[in-house]
């Protein structure tokens, strides 16, 4: 049940009480083994990814209005129909394939490849990289149903391939990577992690060390601060690196800057939780039947892919991205006077852009290796200096 700080959040269910359970079960079992402490980053990946129990390898709905939370492509049509004039420039300078990082219920797939199938502009393949069993088969069973004539140019990859050519699009998938949490003392650094007593956890610091420690040592923080730093993301960005041979990745999340992320104001991080549509700020209960995420650091994203041999090729708030790639000549395309068809859009298009909802919050960074052609997404206002 969720704890009595959280007593408003709707009662789950027995039969996902009796999941958690089995998850909680899991974990303790690791604390045990492990000591009787793991880092938050462990129990966050077992969470959300443990095989067959995590948040998203399991059969929790997740995404839209009876799931937990809403993305852009969960939103409507339009996210995708304008982010496919983006592939399309890609594939026309040359780009062979797609390949989506974490496609959740594959909309974005659907509506992208609908989109370029409709401008007649299909990539050779249409690759997806998801690690979680459950998601691939709603992806699969989405694509097969809405779009059969294009069944053979999906494939699903288990591992990146040892060397692609490829647009690389992931859409909230760095914000679902785990993260250490960290607390500057007096006297030094510490790192929270996660302890179990009869089935219920709670945290324990200890001192940093290794990376961990060096990574936030770097960022120079007051006694007092807590934050999120981002191995499991930056290891991801060299990963991409070391696999990429020609393309751009075009990565959309949640996040800022360094100098704003490490803001002395935002002394408690941005870690949240996201369940049934209630956003709260304690990872540590409803494990498993909940959402854990925490905001990108694109600097320190920035700075893995430089080192890694990747270039910066675009930096923009989604709204700008939007813009710059015509999210309103694709509205256009549907008359104002036709209610039922442009009322839901405009609605959409709002939410994509307003600063007060995912217009500014959101970025998107273009990393890059052997391509240079300029990307339509970052024609205007892009931001790569402040990074
Ligand atoms: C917040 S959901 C976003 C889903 C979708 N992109 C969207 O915008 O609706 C995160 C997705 O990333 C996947 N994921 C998490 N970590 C991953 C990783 N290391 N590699 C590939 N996919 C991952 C999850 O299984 C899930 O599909």
């Amino acid at each position: 049940m969720p704890p009595a700080h959280l007593s408003h959040l709707p009662a789950p269910s027995a039969d996902a009480l009796a999941h958690s359970q089995r998850l909680v079960s899991l974990i303790a079992d690791e604390i045990t083994a492990a000591g009787g402490w793991i880092s938050f980053a462990r129990y966050m990946e077992l969470a959300l990814h443990a095989p067959g129990l995590g948040y998203y390898s399991a059969g929790a709905r997740k995404f839209g209005a009876a799931g937990d939370f809403v993305t852009a492509p969960e939103s409507g049509l339009l996210f995708g129909q304008t982010l496919a004039r983006q592939v399309v420039e890609v594939l026309h300078a040359g780009m062979p394939d797609v390949m989506e990082l974490g496609a959740g219920s594959g909309r974005l797939a659907r509506d992208l490849l609908a989109e370029l199938l409709a401008l007649d502009c299909l990539p050779q393949r249409y690759l997806i990289l998801e690690t979680s069993a459950e998601l691939r088969e709603r992806q699969r069973a989405l694509l097969h149903r809405e779009l059969p004539q294009l069944a053979s140019r999906v494939v699903w990859l288990d591992a990146m391939p040892a060397a692609f050519s490829a647009l690389v699009i992931g859409n909230e998938v760095l914000d679902a990577m785990p993260v250490h949490i960290i607390t500057v003392r007096d006297h030094g650094i510490d790192e929270l992690g996660v302890t179990a007593t009869a089935g219920t956890f709670s945290w324990s610091a200890r001192p940093a060390a290794g990376t961990v420690l060096a990574i936030a040592s770097e960022l120079e923080l007051a006694s007092g601060y807590t934050t999120e730093i981002h191995p499991a993301a930056d290891a991801f960005v060299r990963t991409l690196a070391t696999h990429l041979e020609r393309g751009v990745a075009l990565l959309i999340d949640y996040g800022f800057p360094a100098r704003e992320y490490y803001h002395p104001q935002r002394a408690s991080g941005t870690l949240m939780c996201h369940y049934r549509h209630h956003a709260h700020a304690d990872p540590l209960c409803l494990t498993g039947l909940q959402d854990i995420t925490a905001h990108v650091d694109f600097s320190s994203l920035a700075k893995t892919a430089a080192a890694s041999g990747l270039e910066l090729l675009g930096y923009a708030n989604q709204a700008q991205f939007l813009i710059n790639c015509g999210i309103t000549e694709v509205l256009a395309r549907t008359p104002a006077d036709h209610a039922a068809a442009y009322l839901p859009l405009a609605a959409q298009a709002q939410q994509l852009v307003s600063p007060a909802e995912m217009g500014e919050l959101f970025k998107v960074i273009a990393l890059g290796r052997n391509f240079s052609p300029p990307l339509l997404g970052f024609v205007r206002g892009d931001k790569r200096h402040t990074l």
